[in-house]
């Protein structure tokens, strides 16, 4: 049972159906999704509205019973479907944070810190209870606030104070379901840092949802990917921007261009020459993995992200691994400038240096760089 393995989390083979009132077939809002949360990483769930991140977390949590599929927790099956094996949610070594902090008003923040130690699933007794609570208020800035109604705390401290009660109940992972979302802007990266703060601080296992790409590459130390039910692709944050495994990935993290593709050839050196409707693309990186999500296209895509299209003037003529394209667009962000430029019918996105002069209508040379464009296969 237990696995030599450094996991705080297994999760294999998951997938939960909704009970349906009407219609034939089931359908899975979890699918068949598999991964791991080795212990120390902090793991983010990301994905578009609806694809799956909240019931593959309750399902962790034990506050949904998955269909099938199998969780382990510390080494321990908490989940099998087969074994009939299901392990409570408060036997489970877990401590969730919720979206709203779930502080209770009624208590002063030491004793909302102490909560789990005098309730939870590791209870302690005496004098121990107010030391340790009080030892983790130091550390998170909040001590000389002990006695004050956790209502008197601002958005940020009470999520400190969220923090620090979910860690004194001393969890194997800590659960995070979009705890930034009801926030505007500026204190979401505020809080954002302060989150990883905490994460390198206390060196917490976390498994953490959001359908904010930002978040998830700035906080994560691997990211899994998923739509609608499914791991796209499981990656530490910069490999899955530099190497999206499929176009649903390339779009979703950061913004990219995504051209299709007629024909490819291999090179000897590993590179690729993708046909597509603006020339053929040399491309240095490429995906094995297929690309089932945008339907009628078998050739796959070229991928190449806003920063990485070269643009210049329009002398001298094209060389051959140029190209040309009218601007369409032109908007001067301070440290660079966003153009919308068309060749061969296919609007292309670049970001482009402030200094660059041109204007709609004109026409200028493009040239993709190998290095950074990616073969993303059908
Ligand atoms: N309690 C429920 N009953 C029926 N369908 C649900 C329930 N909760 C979620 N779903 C459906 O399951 C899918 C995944 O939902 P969810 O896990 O909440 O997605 P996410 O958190 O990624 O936005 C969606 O299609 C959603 O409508
Ligand atoms: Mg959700």
């Amino acid at each position: 049972m237990t696995t030599d393995t450094v996991n705080s989390i297994v999760i294999t083979e998951l997938r939960k159906s909704y009970e349906r009132v009407t219609g034939s077939e089931t359908t899975y809002a979890v699918d068949g999704v598999s991964f791991d949360v080795p212990k120390g990483q902090f793991v983010t769930l990301l994905g578009p509205s609806g694809c799956g991140k909240t019931t593959t977390l309750r399902c962790v949590a034990g506050l949904e019973r998955a269909t099938g599929g199998r969780i382990e927790m510390g080494g321990q099956v908490v989940f099998d479907v087969p074994q009939k094996r299901f392990v409570r949610p408060e036997d489970r070594p877990i401590a969730m944070v919720p979206q709203s902090y779930g502080i209770w008003p009624h208590m002063t923040v030491l004793d909302n810190a102490a909560f789990p130690m005098r309730h939870g699933r590791n209870r302690r007794k005496g004098q121990d209870i107010r030391k340790r609570a009080m030892e983790m208020l130091e550390q998170v800035g909040l001590a000389p606030m002990a006695d004050r109604w956790a209502t008197q705390l601002s958005g940020g401290q009470q999520q400190r104070l969220a923090f620090a009660r979910a860690l004194l109940g001393d969890p194997e992972v800590l659960l995070l379901d979009e705890p930034l979302s009801n926030l505007d802007a500026k204190l979401r990266a505020k809080l954002r840092q302060e989150l990883r703060s905490f994460q390198e601080q206390f060196g917490v296992t976390a498994l953490y949802v959001t359908h904010d790409q930002a978040e998830a590459l700035a906080l994560s130390d691997t990211v899994v990917v998923m739509n609608q039910g499914h791991v796209e692709q499981i990656d530490r944050p910069e490999q899955l921007y530099d190497h999206p495994g499929s176009s649903f990935v390339a779009d979703f993290i950061g913004s990219a261009n995504l051209l299709p593709v007629q024909d490819v050839s291999s090179r000897g050196d590993g590179g690729v020459v993708a046909k597509t409707d603006v020339g053929p693309v040399l491309c240095l990186r490429s995906s094995a993995g297929r690309d089932q999500h945008r339907a009628g296209t078998t050739g796959g895509f070229v991928c190449v992200r806003p920063e990485d299209v070269q643009v210049r003037a329009v002398s001298p003529a094209p060389a051959d691994d140029e190209f040309t394209a009218t601007v369409e667009s032109s908007e001067f962000l301070g440290d660079r400038l966003e153009l919308v430029i068309r060749a061969a019918d296919i609007p292309i996105t670049v970001s482009a240096r402030a200094g660059l002069g041109c204007r709609p209508g004109e026409d200028v040379v493009v040239r993709f760089d190998p290095a950074t464009a990616s073969y993303l296969a059908s």
